[in-house]
């Protein structure tokens, strides 16, 4: 399949996970990419991945919750291709604490990167989008839809992403923009791996939290945020795609 062909897609969170796996699997369907992180390294890795498969790549360091790189990054994706197609917006932080022990600071940080962040992203490209009739895929959540234990900060950012993207999409349908989520759950990333679980934390509670059908890569939710930001997905907008092996089922 080749749905990319001539598109300009941003990828955020580009440099691992859900975000990598998004920024190859677009390119193997010919698309040109704008990727952004925080981090150098694993941004570079991302990139020479993307070369090897003879794709155009562009990539740029940025902290999402920033306004200025933010602006910065979409700059750069405009001076280096013309025009963006799609935002693929995976860059995102997941902390663990007790609601009563979580500190202002780091509840902070987490609604500046998850939710800010979403916002700063999507301000920035929908004049762009407006001009090609483009899309946005965000990054919502199991959480976004229930309970998450110990993740009040992480859940109030990704119950906001899921109505600012139903939002964006009411708003700008008639101007033939579609904005949509994935709502992922027990998907295999560094982010799932590193995850550190409060002291004295209740483990009969993480039964809310693992999937029916084992967790799986960043690929298969790759494959769905692919079809949502091709033509196979035009008649969809302000949508929310679970994938959870049946978590919430
Ligand atoms: N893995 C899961 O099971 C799961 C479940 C639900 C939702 N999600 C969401 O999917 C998205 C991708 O998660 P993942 O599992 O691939 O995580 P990941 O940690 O593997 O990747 C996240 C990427 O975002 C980057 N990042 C973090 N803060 C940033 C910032 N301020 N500016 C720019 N880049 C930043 C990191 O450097 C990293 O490369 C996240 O928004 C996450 O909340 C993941």
């Amino acid at each position: 399949m080749q749905r990319f062909v001539d598109k300009i897609v941003m990828v955020t969170g580009a440099g691992s996970g859900i975000g990598q796996a998004s920024a190859l699997r677009l390119a193997s369907e010919g698309a040109s990419l704008l990727c952004v992180d925080l981090n150098q390294s694993t941004l570079d890795e991302t990139v020479a991945a993307i070369e090897a498969k003879g794709s155009k790549v562009v990539s740029q360091l940025c902290d999402v919750s920033s306004e200025e790189e933010v602006n910065r990054s979409v700059q750069a994706c405009i001076d280096s291709f013309g025009k963006l197609d799609v935002l693929v917006h995976m860059a995102g932080i997941l902390r663990f604490d007790h609601c009563d022990e979580l500190s202002l600071d780091n509840w902070q940080k987490v609604i500046d990167v998850n939710l800010t962040g979403t916002f700063l992203l999507c301000k920035a490209v929908l004049p762009h989008l407006v001009k090609t009739g483009g899309n946005i895929v965000n990054a919502a959540s199991t959480a976004s839809l229930s309970g998450l234990p110990w993740g009040t900060a992480y859940s109030a950012s990704k119950g906001g992403v899921l109505a600012m993207t139903r939002t964006i999409a009411v708003e700008y349908a008639k101007r033939g923009v579609r904005a949509n989520c994935v709502c992922p759950g027990d998907v295999r990333t560094t982010m799932a791996e590193n995850v550190t679980f409060p002291e004295n934390a209740d483990f009969d509670l993480l039964t809310r939290v693992m999937s029916m059908t084992g967790a799986k890569g960043p690929e298969v939710v790759a494959g769905v945020i692919a079809m949502l930001a091709s033509e196979d997905g035009k008649h969809i907008t302000g949508e929310s795609v679970r994938m959870d092996g049946g978590m919430l089922s």
